[in-house]
């Protein structure tokens, strides 16, 4: 049978929603939300795959609540790992290419330089560890794939950091944020780019690998909290706390369930040799997103 199309997985979520605007110019895409398929359903899962015989299968959606992961890693580890491998199998059975993302979450956060695809992975979380596993599940059972490997994923649609830091501020009198984990905001919509342009390059098949994708530069969570607020203040944004007011933390005053790494940096040479990319500072991508929050403010 003819594979074609694109199935996406996790349409309605941050990177799926960009990845429906990105990816029609490959072919017919079919958009599935949690509503069409659980994927944590492996005969369904299965069944869909077959059904649509897709020539490219993108896998946007996870399980990504971190902390309550903890409590559910069974559920986890269906949509993390299980599901990816299924998705991996059916694709190379169709000889489709496979796209799935992956996180900075795989890693322990104790190096003192941007991680490579190359270094050991040692997830602190039941979600790191899931995804880890479903990195391998990929790796081990498709034909041509793409995973992608990111950090700090921002985007217009869902939620995300930015969002919280926007409304936080606006509902607080004060905002404390941490200020001890380093890592790059990165957009959905340039990940989102770099998808169409990785699947539509020439030797995609040939390139296929783990690759670590998020934007230029580095901040912590608290200079991404000051920098969103200083912009939000200048669109106009009508805000109780200001960006200079926002009180730097430790990781350590702020726990979680679920320990983040204190390293998130990824090291980008790989995907910027192969794929020809020139990657954009985060602050490109950030302001993107106040952008369009502020046009559907107003
Ligand atoms: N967000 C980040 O900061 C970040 C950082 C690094 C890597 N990543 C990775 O990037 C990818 C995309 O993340 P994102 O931020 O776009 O996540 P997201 O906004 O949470 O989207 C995930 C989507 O998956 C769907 N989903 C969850 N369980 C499902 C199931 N059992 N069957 C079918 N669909 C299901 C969700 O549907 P519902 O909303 O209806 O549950 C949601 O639409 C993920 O692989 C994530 O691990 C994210």
């Amino acid at each position: 049978m003819a594979a074609e199309g694109v199935l996406l997985f996790g349409a309605d979520g941050q990177l799926g929603h960009e990845l429906q605007s990105e990816l029609s110019v490959l072919g017919r895409l079919i958009p599935l939300t949690l509503a069409d398929v659980d994927i944590a359903d492996a005969k369904d899962l299965q069944a869909v795959i077959r059904h649509h015989a897709p020539r490219y299968i993108v896998n946007a959606a996870a399980y990504t609540a971190v902390d309550k992961a903890e409590q559910e890693p069974d559920l986890a580890q269906a949509i993390n790992a299980t599901a990816p491998g299924i998705m991996a199998a059916e694709a190379k059975s169709l000889g489709a290419t496979m796209v799935h993302y992956s996180t900075d979450y795989v890693f322990n956060g104790q190096s003192a330089q941007p991680y490579k695809e190359t270094d050991a992975t040692d997830p602190l979380s039941v979600y790191g560890q899931s995804k880890r596993d479903g990195d391998i599940e990929v790796m081990a059972k498709a034909g041509a794939f793409f995973i992608f490997r990111s950090s700090w994923v921002v985007g217009a649609h869902g939620g995300n950091f930015l969002k919280t830091m926007l409304r936080l501020a606006q509902e607080r009198d004060s905002l404390s944020v941490v200020a001890d984990q380093h890592g790059v905001p990165t957009s959905a919509r340039w990940m989102a780019q770099v998808t169409r342009e990785a699947l539509q390059h020439p030797q995609h098949a040939d390139l296929s690998g783990l690759y670590h994708l998020s934007n230029a530069g580095r901040t912590t969570w608290h200079g991404y909290a000051q920098y969103v607020l200083t912009q939000a203040a200048q669109m106009g944004w009508q805000l109780k706390v200001k960006p200079e007011d926002v009180k730097a933390i430790g990781s350590a005053d702020y726990p979680l369930p679920a320990p983040r790494p204190a390293n998130s940096m990824l090291n980008t040479h790989l995907v910027q040799q192969n794929l020809g990319l020139t990657i954009p500072i985060w602050q490109t991508g950030v302001d993107e997103v106040l952008a369009a929050l502020w046009a559907t403010k107003v």
